[in-house]
């Protein structure tokens, strides 16, 4: 089966540069190459949303040169990239707190957004100073607030309605994460929204990350059974009543 939204750290860029005396900056370019080709695929295999965590809240402590090429690099790929995707039918999203980027950036952001917002195929959400510890606070911000407010009861606040208000709360949450660069860790990715996806941990550095290797971590998915604390037999059950 077919994962309906992937979630994917690209991780290696650094590494990939290291190996080939290059600057780091030469590795994060290389990634969009690979990032080029995943949101390809997943637009042809009718993948319905994929989520890429382009930069962590964490990731402003790394040196200040390198901040500063990512963030060129994020203007110069929104620029080059979103009229392609447009014309793919792929509907751009950002998550994270953009007010700290620069004007320039937040303004491609924001119009890249503008210019994708009806297209009705993969839905491409790029986490952006994204940090799943500041998602969950920023949703128990919102619901403290609507509380004071009188707008939501405290007995009301339950998982769902908790859910609906971190990121990505439209949407099914992540079927398969996908990490690359051989850590296995998710490092304050979607940590509320990946409570039940497959993890899928691979060596290989994100620009080496090829068709071949996407295809085979959606292999490794299809061979997943996928319990949600049920047991094995339940789901046979299940199966076998809805076949009915
Ligand atoms: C992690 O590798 C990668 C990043 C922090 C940046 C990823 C960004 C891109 C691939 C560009 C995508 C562009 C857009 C606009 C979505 P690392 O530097 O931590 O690698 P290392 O672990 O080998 O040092």
């Amino acid at each position: 089966m077919l994962p309906r939204h992937v979630a994917v750290v690209m991780d290696g860029n650094g590494r990939w540069a290291n190996k080939r005396h290059l600057p780091r900056a030469a590795g994060h370019k290389a990634g969009v190459n690979a990032t080029r080709k995943i949101v390809e695929n997943c637009a042809k295999k009718g993948v319905e949303a994929l989520t890429i965590f382009a930069f962590s809240s964490e990731n402003w402590n790394r040196p200040e040169s390198e901040v500063s090429s990512l963030m060129s690099l994020f203007v110069s790929t929104i620029t080059a990239e979103v009229k392609k995707l447009h014309k793919k039918n792929v509907r751009v999203c950002f998550i994270g707190d953009r007010s700290r980027f620069s004007a320039k950036l937040q303004q491609s952001i924001a119009e890249s957004e503008e210019l994708t917002r009806d297209n009705t195929g993969l839905q491409l959400n790029i986490a952006a100073n994204y940090g799943g510890r500041w998602d969950i606070v920023n949703a128990c911000r919102q619901l403290a607030a609507a509380v004071r407010d009188g707008s939501v009861a405290l007995d009301d606040i339950d998982e769902q309605l908790f859910d609906s208000s971190v990121c990505l709360s439209e949407m099914p949450a992540p079927d398969l994460f996908i990490r690359t660069g051989g850590e296995q860790r998710i490092s304050n990715f979607l940590i509320w929204q990946l409570a039940y996806s497959e993890l899928y941990f691979v060596d290989t550095l994100w620009p080496d990350f090829s068709d071949d290797d996407f295809e085979a971590s959606l292999d490794w998915y299809a061979g997943r059974q996928r319990r949600f604390g049920k047991t094995g037999q339940q789901l046979i059950d299940d199966q076998a009543m809805q076949s009915n």
